[in-house]
């Protein structure tokens, strides 16, 4: 049996903060912003709304593309770092406001690669027969653990969600690799302390830069199929040299990366299964495609899949 993604969803905040704003905030130019990182706005939640407000949104809507009641879900997992609350979790919340009556739910914590550590645990529930509907959401509201006073930081971060429903399809589609790694010796780098995030940001930029075109690669291999086959490249939207080197690296053309760090910024684990969902709304993704998601993150952590679009 083979896992793949039966829907997809996504939900951002309505506030609009433009790098034109952030130099009325910060010492900061939408020059030096958008030729360091391709961010040129963000969404930003309002006070009313929390994560699971985000997360229950982008839900929603992947329910709907993929046809699939909340009664007939028997997992939800929700990968964030900043949860409403430690505990009840983001996905025990969920859980109840889409009344998912059978599903069990737990919270994911691997920063912004953590819809990939939730792609990749659905898939061996889907595969050993055991589970037949997954959710996963990739939801975070870093604006309420951003220092509004550090430049180095606040211009990056964007607030949102993403979801995918997962479940069985056909033999030739679905999920055909996967790699996650951590290293925790780097944790470091990019940490919330107190109650604020603080990153060094040349260190996870040299990290990134080498971990995610080489996962990319790993996986395009190990599912058996050459580096330019690769028909949309969805890698975590950071900073769009970062990008650029996943896509560089597989030697594909520029109309097969994703991007939307200019419109949301960093969104952490929200911003692959944004961009998954924008991608298969607006066409770009089609059936029999092959998809790679590929993502990093604090901790830190990583993760890759590559997959053959469709059911
Ligand atoms: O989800 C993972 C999250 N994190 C990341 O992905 C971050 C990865 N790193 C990056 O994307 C880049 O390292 C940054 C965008 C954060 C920084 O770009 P950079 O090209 O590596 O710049 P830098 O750190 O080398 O800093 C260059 C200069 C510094 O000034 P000095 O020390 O050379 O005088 C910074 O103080 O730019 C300064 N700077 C700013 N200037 C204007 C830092 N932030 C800003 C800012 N506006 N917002």
């Amino acid at each position: 049996m083979k896992a793949g993604i039966l829907g997809t969803g996504h939900y951002a905040p309505e506030k609009i903060l433009t790098n034109f704003d952030m130099e009325k905030i910060v010492d900061t130019s939408d020059e030096w912003i958008r030729t360091r990182t391709g961010i040129e706005e963000r969404r930003i939640a309002s006070d009313e709304e929390d994560t699971s407000d985000l997360a229950y949104k982008a839900a929603l809507n992947a329910l709907t593309e993929a046809g699939i009641k909340a009664e007939d879900l028997d997992l939800i997992m929700v990968a964030t770092v900043t949860p409403d609350q430690s505990f009840p979790t983001v996905s025990c919340k969920i859980q109840d406001r889409l009344g998912a009556n059978k599903a069990a739910a737990m919270d994911i914590s691997a920063a912004c690669a953590g819809f990939m550590y939730g792609v990749i645990t659905a898939k061996q529930f889907i595969e050993t027969g055991a589970y037949k509907h997954v959710l996963i959401i990739g939801a975070d509201k870093l604006s309420k653990i951003t220092d509004w006073t550090d430049r180095n930081t606040c211009v990056l971060f964007g607030d949102g969600a993403g979801a995918a429903v997962m479940g069985p399809v056909s033999e030739e589609k679905g999920i055909l690799s996967f790699e996650l790694g951590s290293d925790g010796s780097g944790g470091k780098h990019l940490a919330q302390e107190g109650s604020h995030i603080v990153m060094n940001g040349r260190e996870v930029f040299k990290f990134a830069v080498r971990q995610m075109p080489e996962s990319s690669v790993n996986v395009v291999e190990k599912a058996g199929y050459a580096k330019e086959d690769v028909d949309y490249l969805i890698p975590h939207q950071a900073n769009i040299r970062i990008m650029e080197a996943a896509r560089q690296r597989l030697g594909i053309e520029p109309e097969k990366l994703a991007v939307n760090v200019n419109k949301y910024g960093n969104t952490s684990a929200a911003s692959i299964p944004i961009a998954l969902s924008e991608g298969v709304k607006n066409g770009k993704i089609k059936d029999n495609d092959l998809v790679v998601l590929v993502g990093f993150g604090g901790g830190l952590t990583w993760g890759a899949v590559a997959l053959k679009w469709g059911k």
